[in-house]
Formats: structure tokens, C-alpha cells, sequence
């Protein structure tokens, strides 16, 4: 490829709300990449999913998980939750490969992981209608006013989101960064087909636990919010 053409391919390339580093992956985390991806994960394809395809149970509900970083709280929800579905994306390898050795070690028959960007997997693989609720649990901040381009939360997302969401599903986000939850309820109160689950939507429900991500915040000091939408 020459220079020009790298470049062009640069501009064109949409604009992501994560960058890929190599990051450390340990020997267990390689091993379940190995040993279960194949019966724990689905690839990625530009092909819509029957979720009776691809779970034990049929006929349940859906959540959708974007972003489970090393996916602690994801294995526990669906730990906790052995009767719904629970589809899980996130793009880095540790995280998948630790999700991974969790649902093995857990035998946890009720969780998938989609290794891709979830706004494609949204766009591509996911239904409409289709979904009784998704969990965006601290969406990576981007707090310099310059890569607010990347934030995950978007109105062109939240169109698609609320599109795959059955009518009364749900959608949960949290965050510890103020000015991304003002810009998240923000966005949130302008979409037409969605309105606050409750007034007390700050308030963490029960059935999330502490993610990794927000306990190392919580050490530093940071407050939560917790927003809940329903479709409507
Ligand atoms: C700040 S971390 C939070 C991880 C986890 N939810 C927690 O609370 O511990 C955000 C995660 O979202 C993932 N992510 C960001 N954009 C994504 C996208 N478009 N598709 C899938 N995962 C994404 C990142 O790789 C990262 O692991």
C-alpha cells in the first residue's frame, strides 16, 4: 500500500471509542483464548444472530454487555441470572481471555462473548426489537475535550441502541466521570423513544455489582451514576 493510500484508508476509518494496545495477557487468560473460544464466544459476522441459535435457552430474555473489561461483574450478572441470556462484546484480549476462564470455571451456560467493536456488532449482528436490555458499565471517559469524538455514547448510537431494545427494555449505563454523565443524560432525555426508568436513577440497582473499573475509582474518591432508561 502506498503512503497516499494509507492515508486515505486513515481518514476513512470511522472514528473508535477505544484504541487497541497489545496490553499483557497471561499464560490462563492465552489458554481459555484457546480451549474455549470456540464454544464460549461467537464471531463476528455481518449476519444478524438468532439468540436460539446460539443459547441453551430459548425464548428468554437478552442482555447485551458492550464493553466488559476483564468481565468480573459480567460472569456474576449472569451467575446470578441463570434463567436470562447474556451477550457480551469487548475488543481487548485479556478481558476475553479472563471472561473466558470465568465462564469455564464457573460453568456458566448462559453467557456468550463477542470479540468486535460493539457498534457493529450492534449494527450488524443484533435485531431489532430484539433486546430486553443492555449494560454500558463506565464507558471509557475520554475526558480531554478533543477526543470527545471518541466517547462510545453518541446520539447516532443511542439511535441504534434504542432500536434493538423491545418496547419497556431497558438500558443501563454507569459512570464516574461528572461532565460524561451530564453529556450521557443529556443525549438520553433527547431521544424520543426512551424516558427515565425512575427519579431516583442515580442510584445503583441491586443486581450490578462493583465493576473493577469503577472500584478502582471509588479507592480515588469518585461518585457513581447509574442511568436507567426504558424503551417506550
Ligand atoms: C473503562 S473500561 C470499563 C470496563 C468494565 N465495564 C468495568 O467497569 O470494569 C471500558 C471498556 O470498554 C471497551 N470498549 C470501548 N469501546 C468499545 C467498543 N466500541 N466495543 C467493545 N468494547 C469497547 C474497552 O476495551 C474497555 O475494556
Amino acid at each position: 500500500m502506498t503512503e497516499q493510500n494509507k492515508l486515505n484508508d486513515f481518514k476513512r476509518r470511522p472514528i473508535r471509542s477505544y484504541i487497541l494496545r497489545q496490553g499483557r495477557i497471561t499464560s490462563g487468560q492465552t489458554k481459555a483464548i484457546q480451549e474455549c473460544f470456540v464454544k464460549h464466544a461467537v464471531v463476528f459476522e455481518k449476519k444478524l444472530i438468532n439468540f436460539d441459535d446460539i443459547f441453551k435457552i430459548k425464548d428468554t430474555h437478552t442482555i447485551l454487555e458492550i464493553g466488559f473489561g476483564m468481565g468480573t461483574s459480567t460472569a456474576e450478572i449472569a451467575k446470578l441470572n441463570p434463567r436470562y441470556n447474556y451477550l457480551a462484546v469487548e475488543v481487548h484480549s485479556p478481558g476475553v481471555g479472563n471472561l473466558l476462564k470465568l465462564i469455564q470455571e464457573n460453568n456458566i451456560s448462559n453467557l456468550k462473548i463477542i470479540q468486535h467493536d460493539a457498534v457493529e456488532v450492534l449494527n450488524f449482528m443484533i435485531k431489532d426489537d430484539s433486546l430486553d436490555g443492555i449494560h454500558i458499565f463506565f464507558p471509557d471517559p475520554w475526558p480531554k475535550k478533543r477526543h470527545h469524538k471518541r466517547r462510545l455514547i453518541q446520539s447516532d448510537l443511542l439511535a441504534v441502541i434504542t432500536k434493538k431494545i423491545k418496547k419497556s427494555g431497558y438500558l443501563h449505563i454507569a459512570t464516574d466521570w461528572e461532565d460524561y454523565a451530564l453529556w450521557i443524560i443529556d443525549l438520553l432525555d433527547k431521544e424520543k423513544f426512551i424516558q427515565r426508568a425512575s427519579d431516583n436513577f442515580f442510584e445503583k440497582p441491586d443486581y450490578r455489582p462493583l465493576t473493577k473499573y469503577e472500584n478502582r475509582g471509588i479507592k480515588l474518591g469518585y461518585k457513581v451514576w447509574d442511568m436507567i432508561y426504558r424503551r417506550v
